[in-house]
Protein backbone atom coordinates (compact mmCIF):
# COMPACT_ATOMS: atom_id res chain seq x y z
CA UNK A 1 0.00 0.00 0.00
CA UNK A 2 2.26 3.17 -1.07
CA UNK A 3 -0.31 5.58 -0.11
CA UNK A 4 -0.19 4.49 3.32
CA UNK A 5 1.97 6.42 5.77
CA UNK A 6 2.90 3.26 8.11
CA UNK A 7 5.14 5.78 10.43
CA UNK A 8 2.47 7.84 11.14
CA UNK A 9 -0.25 5.61 11.81
CA UNK A 10 -2.83 6.15 14.67
CA UNK A 11 -4.56 3.37 16.42
CA UNK A 12 -8.00 3.44 14.42
CA UNK A 13 -10.00 2.06 11.68
CA UNK A 14 -8.65 1.96 8.09
CA UNK A 15 -10.67 0.08 5.96
CA UNK A 16 -9.23 -2.88 4.50
CA UNK A 17 -10.11 -5.44 1.58
CA UNK A 18 -11.95 -8.02 3.64
CA UNK A 19 -13.19 -9.63 6.90
CA UNK A 20 -14.71 -12.88 7.76
CA UNK A 21 -18.14 -14.03 9.19
CA UNK A 22 -19.17 -17.50 11.02
CA UNK A 23 -22.55 -18.22 12.09
CA UNK A 24 -23.62 -20.55 14.77
CA UNK A 25 -27.41 -21.62 14.12
CA UNK A 26 -29.46 -24.75 14.13
CA UNK A 27 -26.31 -25.76 17.23
CA UNK A 28 -23.43 -25.64 14.94
CA UNK A 29 -20.90 -23.54 13.10
CA UNK A 30 -21.24 -22.96 9.35
CA UNK A 31 -18.43 -22.19 7.24
CA UNK A 32 -15.53 -19.15 7.38
CA UNK A 33 -17.44 -16.46 4.90
CA UNK A 34 -14.83 -13.70 3.31
CA UNK A 35 -16.82 -10.54 2.78
CA UNK A 36 -15.91 -7.46 1.50
CA UNK A 37 -18.77 -5.30 3.44
CA UNK A 38 -18.13 -2.83 6.54
CA UNK A 39 -21.56 -3.55 7.52
CA UNK A 40 -23.15 -6.34 9.45
CA UNK A 41 -26.76 -6.81 8.93
CA UNK A 42 -28.02 -7.81 12.39
CA UNK A 43 -31.90 -8.31 13.85
CA UNK A 44 -32.37 -4.98 15.92
CA UNK A 45 -33.85 -7.68 18.93
CA UNK A 46 -30.11 -9.29 18.86
CA UNK A 47 -28.88 -9.99 22.25
CA UNK A 48 -25.38 -8.39 21.44
CA UNK A 49 -27.80 -5.12 21.43
CA UNK A 50 -29.23 -5.50 24.52
CA UNK A 51 -28.05 -7.53 26.97
CA UNK A 52 -24.48 -7.34 26.17
CA UNK A 53 -23.34 -10.37 24.90
CA UNK A 54 -20.55 -9.45 22.76
CA UNK A 55 -16.79 -10.57 23.43
CA UNK A 56 -14.00 -9.33 21.53
CA UNK A 57 -10.16 -9.99 21.31
CA UNK A 58 -7.38 -7.73 19.82
CA UNK A 59 -4.26 -9.51 18.31
CA UNK A 60 -1.17 -8.23 16.06
CA UNK A 61 0.19 -9.33 13.05
CA UNK A 62 3.72 -8.36 12.59
CA UNK A 63 6.45 -7.93 9.07
CA UNK A 64 9.17 -9.32 10.04
CA UNK A 65 12.46 -8.76 9.20
CA UNK A 66 13.20 -11.72 7.06
CA UNK A 67 9.34 -10.41 5.12
CA UNK A 68 7.53 -13.32 6.80
CA UNK A 69 4.33 -12.13 8.40
CA UNK A 70 4.02 -13.61 12.39
CA UNK A 71 0.82 -13.30 14.49
CA UNK A 72 1.51 -13.29 18.31
CA UNK A 73 0.14 -16.45 20.51
CA UNK A 74 -3.26 -16.44 18.43
CA UNK A 75 -4.22 -19.57 20.37
CA UNK A 76 -3.74 -18.04 23.90
CA UNK A 77 -6.74 -15.00 22.13
CA UNK A 78 -8.51 -18.23 20.99
CA UNK A 79 -8.59 -19.63 24.78
CA UNK A 80 -9.38 -16.37 26.55
CA UNK A 81 -12.59 -16.00 23.72
CA UNK A 82 -13.44 -19.07 24.92
CA UNK A 83 -13.81 -17.72 28.71
CA UNK A 84 -15.21 -15.05 27.93
CA UNK A 85 -17.99 -16.24 25.73
CA UNK A 86 -18.72 -18.96 28.89
CA UNK A 87 -18.92 -15.63 30.98
CA UNK A 88 -21.85 -13.81 29.16
CA UNK A 89 -23.18 -17.83 28.22
CA UNK A 90 -21.99 -17.27 24.43
CA UNK A 91 -21.75 -20.51 22.16
CA UNK A 92 -18.08 -20.87 21.89
CA UNK A 93 -15.46 -20.51 19.03
CA UNK A 94 -13.78 -23.65 18.58
CA UNK A 95 -10.09 -22.22 19.11
CA UNK A 96 -8.63 -24.18 15.78
CA UNK A 97 -11.75 -22.44 13.80
CA UNK A 98 -10.60 -18.81 15.59
CA UNK A 99 -6.70 -19.06 14.60
CA UNK A 100 -7.50 -20.17 11.18
CA UNK A 101 -9.78 -17.52 10.76
CA UNK A 102 -7.04 -15.07 12.58
CA UNK A 103 -4.67 -16.79 9.48
CA UNK A 104 -7.17 -16.45 6.49
CA UNK A 105 -8.15 -12.84 7.75
CA UNK A 106 -4.45 -11.73 7.57
CA UNK A 107 -3.30 -13.33 4.10
CA UNK A 108 -6.30 -12.00 2.37
CA UNK A 109 -5.22 -8.48 3.77
CA UNK A 110 -1.68 -9.15 3.33
CA UNK A 111 -1.44 -5.94 1.62
CA UNK A 112 -1.89 -4.37 4.66
CA UNK A 113 0.65 -5.78 7.11
CA UNK A 114 3.24 -3.04 7.57
CA UNK A 115 6.34 -3.11 5.99
CA UNK A 116 9.32 -4.47 8.55
CA UNK A 117 10.60 -1.46 11.14
CA UNK A 118 7.87 0.99 10.76
CA UNK A 119 6.60 0.78 14.06
CA UNK A 120 3.16 -0.62 12.66
CA UNK A 121 1.15 -3.90 12.77
CA UNK A 122 -1.72 -4.91 11.69
CA UNK A 123 -4.30 -5.20 14.01
CA UNK A 124 -7.30 -8.31 14.54
CA UNK A 125 -10.37 -7.55 16.39
CA UNK A 126 -12.21 -10.99 16.41
CA UNK A 127 -15.82 -10.58 17.83
CA UNK A 128 -18.52 -12.54 19.08
CA UNK A 129 -21.61 -11.28 18.96
CA UNK A 130 -25.48 -12.59 19.94
CA UNK A 131 -27.66 -12.25 16.95
CA UNK A 132 -30.49 -13.99 18.00
CA UNK A 133 -33.65 -11.98 18.63
CA UNK A 134 -34.97 -11.68 22.78
CA UNK A 135 -36.97 -9.26 24.36
CA UNK A 136 -36.50 -11.25 27.86
CA UNK A 137 -33.18 -11.36 29.82
CA UNK A 138 -31.81 -14.44 28.27
CA UNK A 139 -28.88 -15.77 26.37
CA UNK A 140 -29.28 -16.33 22.08
CA UNK A 141 -29.41 -19.48 20.58
CA UNK A 142 -27.41 -17.59 17.44
CA UNK A 143 -24.11 -15.99 17.27
CA UNK A 144 -22.02 -14.57 14.64
CA UNK A 145 -17.77 -14.70 15.12
CA UNK A 146 -16.20 -11.79 12.50
CA UNK A 147 -12.66 -10.78 12.41
CA UNK A 148 -11.64 -7.68 10.93
CA UNK A 149 -8.68 -6.06 10.52
CA UNK A 150 -6.34 -2.52 10.84
CA UNK A 151 -3.07 -1.44 10.15
CA UNK A 152 -2.05 0.16 13.59
CA UNK A 153 0.27 2.45 14.91
CA UNK A 154 0.90 3.17 19.04
CA UNK A 155 -2.01 3.08 20.90
CA UNK A 156 -0.68 5.57 23.36
CA UNK A 157 0.57 9.26 20.95
CA UNK A 158 3.82 9.31 23.31
CA UNK A 159 4.33 5.78 21.98
CA UNK A 160 7.90 4.45 24.08
CA UNK A 161 7.62 7.18 25.54
CA UNK A 162 6.63 7.46 29.16
CA UNK A 163 2.94 8.33 29.83
CA UNK A 164 1.21 10.65 32.67
CA UNK A 165 -2.03 8.31 34.42
CA UNK A 166 -4.35 9.44 37.20
CA UNK A 167 -5.31 7.00 39.73
CA UNK A 168 -9.64 6.90 39.78
CA UNK A 169 -11.48 6.19 42.84
CA UNK A 170 -14.91 7.08 42.01
CA UNK A 171 -15.19 5.21 39.14
CA UNK A 172 -14.93 1.59 39.16
CA UNK A 173 -14.30 -0.43 35.75
CA UNK A 174 -15.45 -4.02 37.18
CA UNK A 175 -17.41 -5.30 40.19
CA UNK A 176 -15.59 -8.03 42.45
CA UNK A 177 -18.03 -10.95 41.06
CA UNK A 178 -18.30 -9.01 38.09
CA UNK A 179 -17.43 -9.91 34.16
CA UNK A 180 -13.83 -7.57 34.82
CA UNK A 181 -11.46 -10.58 33.82
CA UNK A 182 -13.88 -11.33 30.11
CA UNK A 183 -13.02 -9.26 27.39
CA UNK A 184 -16.34 -7.99 27.07
CA UNK A 185 -17.95 -4.61 25.82
CA UNK A 186 -19.46 -4.11 29.62
CA UNK A 187 -16.20 -3.19 30.95
CA UNK A 188 -15.14 -1.24 28.60
CA UNK A 189 -18.18 1.07 28.88
CA UNK A 190 -17.88 1.19 32.36
CA UNK A 191 -14.59 2.46 32.21
CA UNK A 192 -15.34 5.34 29.46
CA UNK A 193 -16.68 8.08 31.33
CA UNK A 194 -13.46 7.80 33.96
CA UNK A 195 -11.12 7.71 31.03
CA UNK A 196 -12.93 10.67 28.93
CA UNK A 197 -11.77 12.80 32.05
CA UNK A 198 -8.58 11.57 32.31
CA UNK A 199 -7.94 12.47 29.09
CA UNK A 200 -9.47 15.77 29.68
CA UNK A 201 -7.47 16.64 32.80
CA UNK A 202 -4.51 15.44 30.57
CA UNK A 203 -3.63 12.29 31.37
CA UNK A 204 -3.19 9.66 28.92
CA UNK A 205 -4.94 7.14 30.89
CA UNK A 206 -6.38 6.19 34.28
CA UNK A 207 -5.39 3.39 36.87
CA UNK A 208 -8.52 2.09 38.52
CA UNK A 209 -8.42 0.54 41.80
CA UNK A 210 -10.03 -2.80 43.49
CA UNK A 211 -13.48 -1.98 43.10
CA UNK A 212 -14.14 -3.92 46.86
CA UNK A 213 -11.49 -2.16 49.01
CA UNK A 214 -9.75 0.60 46.85
CA UNK A 215 -6.88 -0.81 48.24
CA UNK A 216 -4.85 -2.21 45.12
CA UNK A 217 -3.85 -1.45 41.89
CA UNK A 218 -6.11 -3.56 39.44
CA UNK A 219 -6.11 -2.31 35.74
CA UNK A 220 -4.66 0.33 33.88
CA UNK A 221 -7.22 1.28 31.58
CA UNK A 222 -6.83 -1.09 28.16
CA UNK A 223 -4.18 -2.47 29.50
CA UNK A 224 -2.79 -4.28 32.82
CA UNK A 225 -0.15 -2.93 35.20
CA UNK A 226 3.55 -3.92 36.10
CA UNK A 227 6.07 -2.49 38.43
CA UNK A 228 9.51 -3.36 38.64
CA UNK A 229 11.68 -3.06 41.61
CA UNK A 230 15.18 -4.89 43.07
CA UNK A 231 15.28 -7.33 40.08
CA UNK A 232 11.32 -8.36 40.79
CA UNK A 233 8.73 -7.83 37.93
CA UNK A 234 5.76 -7.57 39.90
CA UNK A 235 1.98 -7.43 38.60
CA UNK A 236 -1.70 -7.58 39.92
CA UNK A 237 -3.14 -11.13 41.08
CA UNK A 238 -6.70 -9.90 40.55
CA UNK A 239 -9.61 -11.78 38.94
CA UNK A 240 -11.37 -8.41 38.02
CA UNK A 241 -8.82 -7.76 35.51
CA UNK A 242 -7.89 -9.02 31.81
CA UNK A 243 -5.33 -12.19 31.48
CA UNK A 244 -3.63 -9.98 29.70
CA UNK A 245 -1.32 -12.20 26.88
CA UNK A 246 1.56 -9.74 26.58
CA UNK A 247 1.96 -9.33 30.43
CA UNK A 248 1.49 -12.96 30.19
CA UNK A 249 5.20 -12.81 28.22
CA UNK A 250 6.42 -10.59 29.65
CA UNK A 251 6.51 -12.26 33.20
CA UNK A 252 8.25 -15.10 31.22
CA UNK A 253 10.69 -12.92 29.46
CA UNK A 254 11.18 -10.95 32.60
CA UNK A 255 12.07 -14.73 34.22
CA UNK A 256 14.24 -15.87 31.40
CA UNK A 257 16.33 -12.46 31.72
CA UNK A 258 16.82 -13.34 35.79
CA UNK A 259 14.09 -11.46 37.17
CA UNK A 260 12.05 -12.23 40.30
CA UNK A 261 8.40 -12.46 39.17
CA UNK A 262 5.88 -11.61 41.55
CA UNK A 263 2.32 -12.42 40.42
CA UNK A 264 0.33 -10.72 43.83
CA UNK A 265 -1.78 -7.81 44.98
CA UNK A 266 -0.14 -4.30 44.90
CA UNK A 267 -1.16 -1.64 47.80
CA UNK A 268 -1.21 1.97 45.98
CA UNK A 269 1.58 2.28 48.99
CA UNK A 270 3.64 0.29 46.91
CA UNK A 271 3.62 2.35 44.06
CA UNK A 272 6.13 4.72 46.09
CA UNK A 273 8.88 2.09 45.43
CA UNK A 274 8.75 0.96 42.22
CA UNK A 275 11.99 2.11 40.49
CA UNK A 276 10.21 1.00 37.13
CA UNK A 277 6.53 1.32 36.75
CA UNK A 278 4.10 0.89 32.85
CA UNK A 279 1.24 -0.65 30.95
CA UNK A 280 1.20 -3.68 29.20
CA UNK A 281 -1.14 -5.12 26.64
CA UNK A 282 -1.24 -5.77 22.59
CA UNK A 283 -2.92 -2.41 22.11
CA UNK A 284 -0.18 -0.32 24.55
CA UNK A 285 2.67 -2.81 23.88
CA UNK A 286 4.90 -1.35 26.87
CA UNK A 287 3.63 2.01 27.65
CA UNK A 288 6.25 3.16 30.32
CA UNK A 289 4.61 5.53 33.08
CA UNK A 290 6.29 8.42 33.98
CA UNK A 291 4.09 9.78 36.50
CA UNK A 292 0.61 8.68 38.46
CA UNK A 293 -1.00 11.15 40.43
CA UNK A 294 -3.89 10.49 42.39
CA UNK A 295 -6.29 12.38 41.54
CA UNK A 296 -8.63 12.32 45.07
CA UNK A 297 -4.90 12.80 47.47
CA UNK A 298 -3.47 14.56 44.81
CA UNK A 299 -0.55 12.70 45.08
CA UNK A 300 2.02 12.64 42.58
CA UNK A 301 4.39 9.16 41.82
CA UNK A 302 7.09 10.31 39.64
CA UNK A 303 9.69 7.65 37.47
CA UNK A 304 11.46 8.24 34.20
CA UNK A 305 13.02 10.97 35.89
CA UNK A 306 14.98 11.55 32.77
CA UNK A 307 12.41 11.42 30.69
CA UNK A 308 12.87 8.01 29.21
CA UNK A 309 11.61 4.66 29.95
CA UNK A 310 13.53 2.85 32.79
CA UNK A 311 16.10 -0.07 31.60
CA UNK A 312 14.37 -3.22 32.43
CA UNK A 313 10.92 -1.93 30.41
CA UNK A 314 13.14 -1.15 27.75
CA UNK A 315 15.17 -4.46 27.24
CA UNK A 316 11.43 -5.89 28.08
CA UNK A 317 10.12 -4.28 24.98
CA UNK A 318 13.16 -4.84 22.92
CA UNK A 319 12.91 -8.74 23.62
CA UNK A 320 9.11 -8.78 22.87
CA UNK A 321 9.29 -6.33 19.79
CA UNK A 322 12.53 -8.58 18.48
CA UNK A 323 10.86 -11.56 19.07
CA UNK A 324 7.46 -10.02 17.17
CA UNK A 325 9.82 -9.39 13.98
CA UNK A 326 11.64 -12.09 13.72
CA UNK A 327 14.77 -10.55 14.89
CA UNK A 328 15.46 -12.58 18.17
CA UNK A 329 14.88 -16.46 18.09
CA UNK A 330 11.23 -17.33 19.42
CA UNK A 331 12.68 -20.13 22.04
CA UNK A 332 8.90 -19.97 23.40
CA UNK A 333 7.30 -20.87 20.39
CA UNK A 334 5.02 -17.82 20.39
CA UNK A 335 4.65 -17.07 16.99
CA UNK A 336 2.60 -18.61 14.18
CA UNK A 337 3.85 -17.75 10.85
CA UNK A 338 1.32 -17.04 8.14
N1 LIG B 1 -6.55 -5.14 30.08
C1 LIG B 1 -7.53 -4.65 29.30
C2 LIG B 1 -8.71 -4.06 29.95
C3 LIG B 1 -7.41 -4.74 27.90
O1 LIG B 1 -8.36 -4.25 27.11
C4 LIG B 1 -6.26 -5.33 27.34
C5 LIG B 1 -6.13 -5.47 25.90
O2 LIG B 1 -6.40 -6.48 25.33
C6 LIG B 1 -5.27 -5.81 28.20
C7 LIG B 1 -5.44 -5.70 29.57
C8 LIG B 1 -4.04 -6.46 27.66
O3 LIG B 1 -4.27 -7.77 27.22
P1 LIG B 1 -3.44 -8.39 26.04
O4 LIG B 1 -2.01 -8.27 26.43
O5 LIG B 1 -3.87 -9.79 25.96
O6 LIG B 1 -3.76 -7.60 24.83
C1 LIG C 1 -5.93 -4.54 22.98
O1 LIG C 1 -4.86 -4.24 23.50
O2 LIG C 1 -6.01 -5.35 22.05
C2 LIG C 1 -7.17 -3.96 23.44
O3 LIG C 1 -8.17 -4.56 23.22
C3 LIG C 1 -7.13 -2.69 24.15
C4 LIG C 1 -8.14 -1.68 23.65
C5 LIG C 1 -7.82 -1.16 22.28
C6 LIG C 1 -9.53 -2.13 23.81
Amino acid sequence: MSNIDWKSLPFGYLKTDYNLRCYFKNGQWGDLEVSADENLNIHMASTCLHYGQEAFEGMKAFRGIDGKVRLFRPEENGKRLELSANGVMMQPVPVELFVEACKKVVKLNERFVPPYGEGASLYLRPMLIGVGPQVGVKASAEYMFAVFVTPVGPYFKEGFNPIKVQIVRDYDRAAPLGTGTFKVGGNYAASLAAIDRGHKEGYSSVLFLDAKEKKYIDEAGPANFFGIKNNTYVTPDSHTILRSITNMSLRELAADMGLKVELRSIPIEELDTFEEVGACGTAAVISPIGSITDRETGKVYEYCKDGKAGKISTQLYERLRAIQEGEMEDKFGWNVIV
